[in-house]
C-alpha cells in the first residue's frame, strides 16, 4: 500500500500558510489491511480510518459516484484496485486535488500547483457537480484566499450557475449550509462568500433578501477588518432583514441561539442605540433589561459593537459611549443599602428598579 499528503495540507503548504489538519489518501490497501495495521475506521459513509499514533484521517482512494439529487445520493467504490489518479479526479479543486508521497514528491495530475501560481479556483473535473456543498466551499475558500488575489475560474462558475438551475441548491442539507456559512464568517473576506454564491445564483435560493449591495455586506466587510468575531459579522449582515425574515433564516438554517440572538437584539434594538441620547430613563432601563445586560454583559458588549458597525456604514450616531456609561450607572447601585433594608420579593425588584432609574436620571441630569 502507499500512503499521500492530500487535500487542504498540501494546499496550504504550497502557499506558505500553517498546516493545521492533515489528511492523506491510501491506495492499494484494504478495510481489512487498514484494520490490522492498528488504524481504527470512523467514516460512516466511506472507509476513513484514523491512524493510531497521530490521529490524522486515512480514507481509502475511491471513485464515487451520484445516485440522487443533493448530498445524501452517494455511491463508492473503495476497493485497493482504485488509483491516485481516479481519487484525484473526484476532488473539488485543482488546488485541493495535488498529492504528495512520503519522499516529498508532488503528484500533480490535473495542475493544481499551476492554478495556485495563476491564484485560481477551479473544478477538476465534471464529479465536481456531484456534490452541491462545494458550491458553498469553494464561496468560502473565495473568501479565505481573496486577500491573496485568488478568483473562481470562469468555467467553474458556468458550471456552479448550471447545477443551482437543477435545483441541486435547494436539496442542501440545513446543516451544512450553516457549517460552510460560519466558516465562511470567520475567514478574511467573509463577503466573498456571498458575492460568489450571488455570481452563481446560489443566493436567491439560499437567503432571499440578502443584498448584495447594501448595508449588510458593507458592515460585514467592516466588521471582518476589526474584528474576528463571527457573531457580530453574522448580525451585521442581515441588519438589514426584518424580525420575521431573521427567524425564518435563523429556524430554516438552525443557526446556534449565540448567532440568532445578537441579530435579533441588534434588529430590535438599532433605533434605540440612534436615540439613546434622547431617550427617558425609563425607556433606556428598558432597553437595558431587553438586552438582559445585567446578566449578560458581554454579549451587551458585542450589542454595541454590532450598533456602531452599522451606525459608521450609515454614517450615523456612535452612541456606545453614553450607553455603556447608562450600564454602569444602572449597574453601579449601592446593593448593601438596598440588601439592608430586609425587603421581601417584588419589593426587592422594585427597589433595585427605582434605585436604577435614580442612578440613570442623575447620570442625564450631569450631561
Ligand atoms: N473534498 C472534496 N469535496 C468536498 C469536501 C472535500 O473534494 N465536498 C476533498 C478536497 O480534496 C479537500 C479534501 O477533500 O481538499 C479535504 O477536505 P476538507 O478537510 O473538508 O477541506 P480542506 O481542503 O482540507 O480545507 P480546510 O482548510 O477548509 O479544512
Amino acid at each position: 500500500m502507499k500512503v499521500y499528503l492530500v487535500g487542504g495540507a498540501v494546499r496550504d503548504q504550497l502557499l506558505g500558510l500553517p498546516v493545521s489538519e492533515k489528511d492523506w489518501v491510501v491506495v492499494g490497501a484494504s478495510v481489512d489491511e487498514m484494520l490490522k495495521k492498528g488504524y481504527r475506521q470512523v467514516g460512516k459513509d466511506f472507509p476513513v480510518f484514523l491512524h493510531p499514533k497521530t490521529n490524522d484521517e486515512y480514507a481509502l482512494a475511491r471513485v464515487e459516484r451520484k445516485v440522487g439529487l443533493g448530498y445524501t445520493g452517494f455511491d463508492f467504490d473503495a476497493s485497493p484496485k482504485v488509483t491516485l489518479e481516479e481519487d484525484l479526479l473526484r476532488r473539488d479543486l485543482t488546488i485541493n486535488a495535488i498529492a504528495q508521497s512520503e519522499d516529498g514528491t508532488l503528484i500533480d495530475p490535473y495542475h493544481g500547483k499551476e492554478d495556485l501560481d495563476k491564484k485560481i479556483l477551479r473544478h477538476v473535473s465534471l464529479a465536481f457537480a456531484e456534490d452541491p456543498v462545494r458550491i458553498l466551499r469553494i464561496a468560502r475558500f473565495a473568501a479565505r484566499y481573496k486577500n491573496l488575489s485568488f478568483h473562481v475560474a470562469d468555467e467553474t462558475l458556468i458550471l456552479m450557475r448550471q447545477m443551482v438551475n437543477m435545483g441541486e441548491v435547494n436539496a442542501l442539507v440545513a446543516e451544512r449550509v450553516w457549517k460552510e456559512w460560519e466558516r465562511a464568517l470567520q475567514e478574511k473576506n467573509p463577503e466573498e462568500f456571498f458575492f460568489v454564491l450571488e455570481s452563481c445564483n446560489a443566493l436567491s435560493v439560499l437567503l432571499p433578501n440578502f443584498d448584495v449591495s447594501g448595508v449588510g455586506i458593507k458592515a460585514l466587510s467592516r466588521a471582518a477588518s476589526l474584528s474576528a468575531d463571527a457573531d457580530v459579522r453574522f448580525a451585521v449582515s442581515l441588519f438589514t432583514f426584518n424580525l420575521d425574515q431573521a427567524k425564518i433564516i435563523c429556524e430554516r438554517y438552525r443557526v446556534p441561539n449565540n448567532y440568532s440572538e445578537l441579530l435579533m437584539l441588534l434588529i430590535k434594538h438599532y433605533q434605540d442605540y440612534q436615540s439613546a441620547k434622547k431617550l427617558s430613563a425609563i425607556h433606556l432601563l428598558e432597553v437595558l433589561k431587553a438586552v438582559d445586560v445585567f446578566r449578560r454583559e458581554a454579549r451587551f458588549k458585542k450589542f454595541l459593537f454590532a450598533c456602531e458597525i452599522i451606525a459608521e456604514t450609515l454614517s450615523e450616531l456612535n452612541n456606545s459611549e453614553w450607553l455603556n456609561q447608562v450600564y454602569l450607572a444602572a449597574k453601579n447601585i449601592d446593593m448593601k443599602a438596598i440588601t439592608a433594608k430586609n425587603l421581601q420579593g417584588n419589593d426587592i425588584a422594585d427597589l433595585i428598579k427605582q434605585t436604577r432609574l435614580a442612578a440613570i436620571e442623575n447620570l442625564i441630569d450631569d450631561v
